[in-house]
C-alpha cells in the first residue's frame, strides 16, 4: 500500500500550501489527474492530504477544475473527511470582506459541469443537507477557539463563472435566500457525497457582490488581495479543526450509498 491519508483539505484561491514537512504524490484516477500533486503530512496524529483546488499555479479556472478526479484521488488515498475552504462574495451588507461563513446550504447555478460519477445505473444520493454536520460543528468550534469569528450557516449560490455576476443576478441571488456566492462549491460537495465522504466548507468573504447596496463591481484583484490578507488566519483555523475532527465518523455521510447498487466499486 502506498501513501495514505484520512483527512483532506482542498485549498481555494490563494491557499496553495498548508502542510509543513509534507511528501508529494502524483495520483491517477479514471477521470484523469487531479488539480495538482497531493501533499501529505501528519497533523495532530492524523494523516492529512492537501490538494490546491486550482493547482499550485492557479492554472484551472473554476469551470474547468477536474472536480471528479480531485474527490476520487482523495478517496483513493483513504480520505474520508474533507474540509473545503473557498473564497466567496457576500450577498448581504453584513457579510463584508474578511468574514468567515460556515455554510449549511447551497444553490447550484452552474451549467455543463460533470457533476456525477454515476452516468449508468440508478444512483440517487440524498443531498438535502449538503454539508457534514460534524465537519461544520468542528470548523465553527475551531474558529471560536482561534479567535476567528465565523457565521454559523448560510446558503452559497454557486455560479458558473468565470465572470462575476451582474447587479441584477446578484440581487436575484440575495432575494432567493443566498448569503454568499462563489464558483467552486458545486459540484465539489455533491461529488463528495457520491463517494460517501464527509464534506464541509469554510467560506472567506473577499468582496461584497455587485448587487449589495453601495457595492462596487467585483474585481479579480480584490478577491485575491483579501484572501491573501486572511490566509494565515485560515491556515490556523484549518489546522485547529483537523486536530479536533473525530477519528471515528459519527455522522451519516459514510452511509450515503447504503442500499444502493453501485455500477462499480469505489476506491
Ligand atoms: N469568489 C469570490 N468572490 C466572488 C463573487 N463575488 N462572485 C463569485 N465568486 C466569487
Amino acid at each position: 500500500m502506498g501513501v495514505t491519508a484520512e483527512v483532506a483539505v482542498i485549498g481555494g484561491s490563494g491557499l496553495y500550501a498548508l502542510l509543513d514537512g509534507a511528501t508529494e504524490h502524483e495520483v491517477q484516477t479514471p477521470y484523469g489527474p487531479p488539480s495538482d500533486a497531493v501533499t501529505v503530512a501528519e497533523v495532530a496524529g492524523r494523516r492529512v492530504a492537501f490538494l490546491p483546488r486550482h493547482g499550485r499555479d492557479h492554472r484551472h479556472p473554476p469551470h474547468l477544475i477536474p472536480y471528479r478526479a480531485n474527490l476520487w484521488a482523495l478517496r483513493s488515498l483513504g480520505v474520508r473527511q474533507v474540509l473545503a475552504p473557498c473564497a466567496v462574495g457576500g450577498l448581504r451588507p453584513e457579510l463584508g470582506p474578511g468574514t468567515f461563513v460556515v455554510p449549511d446550504q447551497l444553490i447550484d447555478r452552474t451549467s455543463g459541469r460533470a457533476q456525477t460519477y454515476y452516468d449508468r445505473g440508478a444512483v440517487h444520493v440524498s443531498f438535502a443537507d449538503p454539508y457534514c454536520p460534524t465537519g461544520r460543528r468542528t470548523l465553527l468550534a475551531a474558529a471560536a477557539r482561534s479567535d476567528v469569528p465565523a457565521v454559523d450557516g448560510g446558503t452559497v449560490v454557486v455560479v458558473e463563472g468565470p465572470r462575476f455576476s451582474t447587479r441584477a443576478e446578484s440581487r436575484w441571488y440575495a432575494s432567493m435566500g443566498g448569503a454568499v456566492v462563489n464558483m467552486t462549491g458545486h459540484p465539489e460537495a455533491v461529488l463528495a457525497r457520491e463517494l460517501a465522504l464527509c464534506y464541509s466548507s469554510i467560506a472567506l468573504v473577499t468582496d461584497h457582490d455587485a448587487g449589495v447596496e453601495g457595492g462596487e463591481a467585483v474585481t479579480h484583484e480584490e478577491v485575491f488581495r483579501v484572501f491573501g490578507e486572511n490566509t494565515d488566519r485560515l491556515r490556523g483555523l484549518l489546522l485547529e479543526a483537523i486536530a479536533a475532527l473525530p477519528a471515528e465518523r459519527d455522522c451519516d455521510c459514510g452511509r450515503a450509498l447504503d442500499g444502493i447498487n453501485l455500477p462499480f466499486a469505489l476506491p
